[in-house]
């Protein structure tokens, strides 16, 4: 391969100042995006592990991008499961416990891809963190059957699902609202069997369900423990099998499980009563025959992340609403203050449960209730990506899915940066060096790299260095841009780079082995 005259100076330069006195690169982000479009070869994306659970209907599309049409193919599937060559759709289920390895490939005009994939058939799902998008920071309540599939469709006509999108989560406002004279969203909660209904805007549950499973999509509904919702809406008080049932039977895949009214019967606050209702709706989930990712939603009350696991959580707000505080002033100040603050639960982050700091803001969200682009700036959306992807956050997009420019689809979309989340081994980076306004993130990835962030959350322009020291690394290492998708080259002791204000870079570092001397 050759390199653009251009770069190799860049590069040479790099490395000749690095041994010296430390380096200085051009400023990390601008209004543009960095991410590189991605090439018409194909290029499989995504996670190398799945779990799944004995005898649960199995789905999982490939995630591959690169020009169609392309033919998917792969050796070493287990029985039980089929591959769908046109659509790159996995089916079916299995029966027996066990790992298998699979050799995933995408084929297309320009070229083929390959991809070791293990399918982990046990007792845990979400072995990486789940990604999606959800209703709720773009639309609150004013959601409708109509909508929700013009999302999940944009979700696979944007190419967020060749990236590894795949939940389609419905928030709060899908149901009766208690109380309410509006025929759309009033009237009775429950049919005659009790039973949940959607409201009229949702008016068939089961074929919305079907419709984004054709799509090669999942879907996620969302209820409360209590009588009813954050917004009014109907809750699962005193119903929890039988919506955990008929959730199933409609054919979710996610469940958001937020606390809300349940303040009103429950207790206490103390830690057993905090759990109560979440091992309750845990126990009905296992009895439903159906993988569905349970997603405790109550704020971080009673440090919920020391326990989310124990209770069957697959992952775990630890904070409340990230869409600004009282205290915050700005998006900034809300999403930097939550991000930053899950230093010291990374403990208790791992395959099958995941801290969860909130969506993520970026794109046309709701703000001040208008659909507006967010209000963070370029800079400040790359620390949110840069940290969520670090902190193995659940990737769930807040903003509209059909009003994506190119700049948004960039951002969630660049498959370096996706990499780093959705990493096998599963470990939430912890701050490894902090200058003033300025940190060091690291998390350690299974092939032995290291994805390290070098953040900068003062209001000027500032150099952050990655010492080595700090990484607990010795020796030559090849440093990597993730946005840029570019080897800066070789480094020794540390890698310096300027840092916008309230900006990131995402690096990772690769050891050199040195041949050995005869
Ligand atoms: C809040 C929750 C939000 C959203 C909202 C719906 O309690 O934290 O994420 O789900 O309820 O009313």
């Amino acid at each position: 391969m050759t390199i653009p005259l251009r770069k190799k100076i860049l590069t040479v330069a790099a490395c000749a100042i690095a041994v010296s006195a430390g380096l200085v690169l051009p400023l990390a982000s601008q209004p543009r995006s960095l991410t590189p479009k991605p090439s018409a070869a194909p290029r499989i994306n995504g996670p190398t592990i799945y779990g799944c659970r004995p005898g649960a209907p199995f789905a999982y599309t490939i995630p591959a991008t690169g020009e169609r049409p392309m033919e998917f193919s792969a050796t070493g599937l287990p029985s039980g499961l089929m591959l769908d060559p046109k659509t790159g759709r996995i089916s079916g289920a299995m029966a027996i416990k066990g790992t298998y390895a699979v050799k995933l490939r995408a084929k297309n005009e320009l070229g083929v891809a390959e991809k070791t994939f293990r399918i982990v058939v046990g007792d845990q799902i979400a072995l990486t963190p789940p990604m999606g998008w959800s209703s709720w920071y773009m639309a609150y309540t004013n959601i409708s059957d109509k909508m929700i599939r013009a999302q999940a469709e944009a979700m696979a006509s944007s190419g967020l699902i060749d990236h590894g999108y795949t939940y389609v989560n419905i928030d709060d406002g899908w149901n009766v609202k208690l109380d309410s004279k509006d025929p759309v969203i009033g009237g009775q909660p429950r049919d005659a069997a009790g039973n949940l209904v959607g409201n009229k805007n949702f008016p068939d549950m089961k074929a919305l369900c079907d419709a984004v499973h054709g799509l090669g999509l999942k879907i996620g509904i969302y209820i409360s423990p209590g009588p009813g919702t954050c917004a009014g809406y109907a809750g699962s008080y005193e119903h929890v099998e039988q919506d955990a049932r008929q959730f199933a039977a409609w054919g979710f895949d996610f469940l958001k499980y937020d606390w809300c009214t349940y303040s009103q019967v429950a207790i206490d606050k103390t830690v057993p009563s905090l759990q109560l209702p979440y091992i309750s709706m845990r126990s009905a989930l296992d009895k439903v025959g159906r993988d569905i990712v349970y997603n405790l939603c109550q704020y971080g009350m009673g440090n919920v992340w020391e326990w989310g696991r124990e209770v069957g959580g697959n992952y775990w707000r630890t904070t409340d609403d990230l869409g600004i505080q009282p205290e915050d002033k700005s998006l900034w100040t809300s999403m930097s203050r939550i991000g930053f603050a899950q230093a010291g639960k990374e403990k208790f982050s791992g395959p099958g449960g995941w801290n969860d700091p909130d969506n993520i803001l970026v794109g046309s969200i709701l703000w001040n209730d208008k659909l507006v682009p967010t209000p963070l700036t370029p800079d400040e959306q790359y620390t949110y990506l840069s940290l969520w992807a670090l902190l193995d956050a659940p990737l769930i997009f807040g903003g509209d899915m059909t009003k994506l420019d190119d700049f948004t689809l960039g951002l969630l979309g660049n498959d370096e940066v996706i990499e780093v989340n959705q990493d096998a081994l599963g470990k939430q980076a912890v701050p490894v060096a902090k200058l003033n306004d300025c940190e060091v993130w690291a998390k350690d990835m299974e092939d032995g790299s290291k994805a390290v962030g070098l953040f900068n959350r003062s209001k000027s322009v500032t150099t952050v260095t990655a010492r080595w020291e700090d990484l607990g690394i010795t020796g030559k290492w090849k440093v990597r841009d993730a946005w840029r998708q570019y080897d800066w080259g070789v480094f020794e002791n540390w890698f310096t780079q300027k840092v916008n204000r309230h900006g990131a870079v995402l690096l990772r570092l690769f050891p050199v082995v040195e041949p050995k001397r005869k």
